[in-house]
């Protein structure tokens, strides 16, 4: 589509990247000197603004406080060899983006606003992008319902933002999980496959619950049986059981996760053998006694991939033998980092190059 958009620039002053500490980024530590805030009222979304990273003024009565009408989306702009600047997927995030909001019935967001707001700040931002292995720019766009009422309504007004921070991959130890089978994130029917910020919330107490017990993060059942693994909270949950690379299918109660289904295609190309089905935790039970399960991992933007080495079930603790750097897990995560910063073709058209 042609891209019309106008956006309204007012760059900072003072810029904040001599603070950074390159070699030592972190998740969530360091925020970029710019962000794009765009509102919506009377059934239109104004002329979207790129402005001084900073506060957001609200009144206590804003809505998405009181009844959770937020959405937020995870991706990461890479640094390509050649020095340029790639935006990963950004058409994927922009549906997914759009579905959560309608799921939540809040006003869905203009592809030009989104497409032409983030290009736009992404090149201002542009020696914020890390070019070191593993590292990216992480961008967050969320939107909320802004409408100052607390009565119990639908708000008919909303703020997009966007920000974004350099970041580093997560998780390389791995993980102690374990399986969930008295809370559930997400219900059929329910939010789960929504990225809204009541899932995130509501996950908290049984993780901490994890914690308490030693582990680092649950691995979700589902809702009905507790049968069923669903998804790992931040992550969709991948297995490689005799060789085929295992991942439960999609569903209203699982996350549409943008890695996980890059992993995937990824794995087509590889002639790695992929199931896409119910794994059961009675089949993880007994992948575990007969050695056939030789990995398992969580796969999303911020982690990209995040190793597991032990499975708590039913009051047992299932190991995964060590992983070494043939492990099915590299394999696909190294392909897709080879793709998206340009030491590969992107033969799938994934990267929206600036
Ligand atoms: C991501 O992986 O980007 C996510 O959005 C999960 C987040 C809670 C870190």
């Amino acid at each position: 589509m042609e891209l019309t958009q106008t956006v309204a620039i007012r760059p900072t002053k003072h810029s904040r990247i001599q603070e950074v500490d390159f070699s030592h980024l972190e998740f969530g530590k360091y925020v970029a000197d710019h962000m794009l805030v765009c509102d919506y009222a009377n059934g239109t979304w104004k002329t979207p603004e790129i402005i001084p990273f900073g506060d957001l003024t609200l009144s206590p009565t804003t809505l998405a406080l009181h009844y959770g009408q937020t959405v937020f989306e995870g991706m990461k702009a890479f640094r390509l060899e050649d020095g340029r600047i790639n935006i990963f997927r950004i058409h994927k995030h922009y549906e997914r983006l759009n579905r959560s909001l309608d799921r939540m019935c809040m006003a869905t967001v203009p592809e030009d606003v989104f497409v032409e707001g983030l290009r736009q700040l992404i090149a201002l931002d542009k020696e914020w992008v890390p070019a070191a292995p593993g590292t990216a720019l992480y961008i967050r766009p969320f939107a909320y319902a802004s409408e100052a009422k607390f009565g119990v309504k639908v708000s008919d007004e909303y703020k997009f933002v966007i920000f974004t921070g350099p970041v580093a991959g997560a998780f390389q130890k791995p993980l102690r999980v374990k399986v969930e089978t008295e809370y559930v994130r997400a219900a059929r029917g329910g939010t789960g496959a929504a990225k809204c910020g009541g899932n995130y919330g509501g996950a908290y107490y049984p993780t901490q619950k994890a914690k308490e017990a030693g582990y680092d993060q649950v691995l979700w059942t589902d809702s009905k049986e507790n049968k069923y693994i669903e998804e790992s909270g931040m992550m969709n949950a991948m297995f490689v059981i005799d060789g085929k690379l295992v991942t439960p299918p999609l569903s209203d109660s699982i996350l549409d996760g943008v890695t996980r289904d890059s992993l995937l295609t990824i794995a087509g190309d590889l002639n790695i053998p992929v199931e896409t089905r119910p794994v059961s935790i009675e089949e993880l039970e007994k992948a575990f006694r007969h050695h056939t399960i030789t990995e398992a991992f969580g796969a999303g933007t911020a982690a990209i991939v995040a190793p597991i080495g032990t499975i708590h079930i039913n009051g047992i603790d299932y190991h995964l033998p060590d992983y070494t750097s043939l492990a099915v897990m590299y394999q696909l995560r190294d392909k897709l980092e080879a793709m998206r910063t340009g030491k590969e073709t992107d033969i799938h058209n994934w990267n929206f190059v600036l």
